[in-house]
């Protein structure tokens, strides 16, 4: 499908890229680009890089990257068309009359559609069929209101391989659909057959309030507990949270997160609308930023199982990366929410919410793990792990508090444990400050050829890296050069390489690196290769070449003789480099 590219011009420049990506990620600021956490992969420190000249981006952690739409088509889950539709509506353009009938939303609405149609079925089945008697009574076993059954539009999948495709063929669906929306499979006669049966069924719900797929229960009998419709293309597991649907709605700004769709469903009854659950898997890195998006706080509600905890604990870690505070509730006397609320009641789940603990309690609680610590080994390994958790926190004031607290209970001395949690702090930084160390050294020693290079390690490593990355990327060059000129090269070797391959480059007459031979001996041509293989390895991308070209500008001549250094003199000495840029 092609559309004008007037059309798409104008697209591009009413939804600027900056603006549409910072409703999903936060942009910093950074010279003439921004910088963010890279929403497509998982990390702590930002690699994705926006450029705001040419309306790209680019993470150099994952390789994603592209225009506005590219990015809308990755954040949001759609083809082309639709992403193209969907910044169109954003800022209000009507799409081009071509447009609307193109194939994949032809496919996805007809999959839409046959989903609502078997919910309905399922539906049917549950409430007002004779075969639903069995579905009917598993629900008030669970003790689900009819009212509950209704708002999740719960059903009933018969015991039976064909009622459901005779009734969506009846409908003028066609086998190749169903087998599409992932509601029926094809047996080895060459017919189809219904993947669901002898199921309560829960449908999954959009934030459109499409039905997008069903996970469906077994009653009785053995065999995994759930099955789960696979990804289909209006259906991806790892993107959508059950019941978001109602909790969006919700005007609290913290959400609740079960393990499972009885928990979901049982808490909502209790009337706690916030609730949401994932799809039969671990909580993953889009869904914490979906989440994010409708609250500041979620309490985490896992099963009080070994699982259930150290899904928590995952679930703390990939919602603090997206900004998410969580608090964890801790169940006594049952083993999920579901149960709980039966056994205690709403009231006492509420209080339960309400005092819920944070996620250092948490990890300090689950320190205790296989720990007896009424004896003195059990109590002292205990507070070892929990000195490292105590080390993990940064604000200076919450580790004193946790700190204090921890003390008190456990009646020791808490200048002590202040002790052995800065010991390890200070531990910590210098294990980074020796890698960092190695790291340079050992660059230093691949780049001897170099004599210059010793005593100007740092800013060797610097103009190495920026050779390298303007030999991988020439059509970088030219921005490079911009912004640094050869005069700023500290040592001569690499000087000249760079100066001779700018010149190259801007008159085409590079290729690689091997085009700088009318300029150098066979052994200089040695050299130059040793960078660019040994560059390859190491990760350079434009931030990295940012960060080297700041290293150069800002560098004086401090021409120190660093051979007769101490390791530690060093570090300072690097230390310092460091900050002055
Ligand atoms: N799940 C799954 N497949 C299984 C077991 C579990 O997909 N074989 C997923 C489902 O999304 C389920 C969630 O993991 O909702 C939590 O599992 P569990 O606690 O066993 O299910 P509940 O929904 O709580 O169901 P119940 O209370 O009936 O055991
Ligand atoms: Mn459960």
């Amino acid at each position: 499908m092609a559309f004008p590219d007037q059309f798409i011009l104008e697209l591009k420049q009413n939804n600027p890229i900056d603006n549409v990506m910072s409703s999903y990620v936060s942009l910093i600021r950074r010279g003439r680009n921004c910088v963010c956490l890279c929403p497509f992969h998982s990390e702590k420190s930002p690699s994705c890089t926006v450029y705001l000249d040419n309306n790209s981006f680019y993470c150099f952690g994952c390789g994603t990257g592209g225009d506005v739409i590219t990015f809308v088509m990755k954040i949001e889950n759609l083809d082309y068309v639709e992403a193209i539709k969907f910044l169109a509506d954003r800022v209000g353009m009507s799409m081009p009359d071509e447009a609307k009938n193109n194939e994949a939303s032809r496919i996805k609405a007809r999959v839409l559609e046959i989903n609502r149609t078997a919910a309905r079925f399922f539906y049917d089945t549950l409430t007002r069929s004779p075969e639903g008697e069995k579905g009917r009574r598993y629900f008030a076993e669970r003790q689900l209101s009819p009212a509950t059954i209704t708002k999740y539009g719960l059903g009933y999948a018969p015991d039976d391989w064909y009622k459901l495709s005779n009734f969506l063929r009846s409908k003028g669906f066609s086998e190749e659909e169903l087998i599409t929306a992932n509601l029926c499979g094809r047996g080895r006669n060459g017919g189809i057959f219904d993947s669901f049966r002898d199921r309560v069924m829960f449908p999954i719900i959009d934030l459109r309030g499409n039905v997008i797929a069903f996970g469906g229960r077994i009653i009785d009998g053995s065999g995994p507990k759930y099955l789960n419709s696979s990804d289909t293309p209006v259906f991806k597991k790892s993107r959508n949270l059950f019941s978001l649907n109602y909790a969006k709605k919700s005007e609290e700004k913290r959400l609740i997160l079960a393990e499972g769709y009885m928990d979901v469903i049982a808490i909502n009854q209790a009337g706690f609308e916030n609730v949401v659950a994932t799809l039969g898997t671990a909580l993953t890195q889009e869904q914490a930023r979906l989440m994010s998006q409708y609250a500041e706080e979620v309490i985490i509600a896992y099963d009080s199982d070994g699982a259930g905890q150290n899904a928590t604990h995952k679930a703390i870690n990939l919602l603090s990366e997206v900004g998410v505070r969580t608090k964890i509730i801790h169940m006594d006397g049952a083993k999920d929410p579901d149960e709980y609320i039966k056994k205690f009641g709403a009231a006492r789940f509420k209080q339960l919410l309400d005092k819920s603990g944070g996620a250092i309690e948490f990890e300090l609680e689950k320190c205790k793990n296989g720990l007896n610590i009424d004896n003195d080994d059990g109590k002292i390994e205990y507070l070892k792990r929990c000195v490292n958790v105590l080390a993990d926190i940064s604000s200076p004031i919450e580790r004193e508090v946790y700190i204090g607290r921890l003390a008190e209970t456990n009646r020791v001395n808490k200048d002590m444990l202040l002790q052995q949690v800065e010991g390890t702090i200070k531990r910590r930084i210098n294990k980074a400050k020796s890698q960092e160390w190695t790291e340079i050294r050992t660059f230093q020693k691949q780049y001897k050829s170099n004599p210059d290079s010793y005593r100007h390690p740092k800013e060797y490593k610097a103009e190495v890296g920026i050779i390298a990355f303007v030999a991988a990327n020439p059509d970088e060059a030219e921005y490079i050069s911009q912004r640094i000129a050869p005069d700023h090269f500290v040592t001569d070797f690499n000087r000249k390489v760079y100066r001779v391959m700018i010149e190259k480059i801007k008159n085409s007459a590079f290729s690689d690196i091997h085009s700088l031979q009318s300029e150098f001996t066979a052994d200089e041509m040695g050299k130059i290769t040793e960078i660019a293989i040994n560059c390859k390895d190491v990760n350079i991308n434009k931030t990295a070449v940012d960060d080297f070209i700041n290293i150069l500008i800002s560098s004086d001549d401090n021409s120190v003789d660093i051979k007769d250094m101490s390791n530690d003199a060093f570090l300072k000495y690097i230390q310092n480099l460091k900050n002055k840029k």
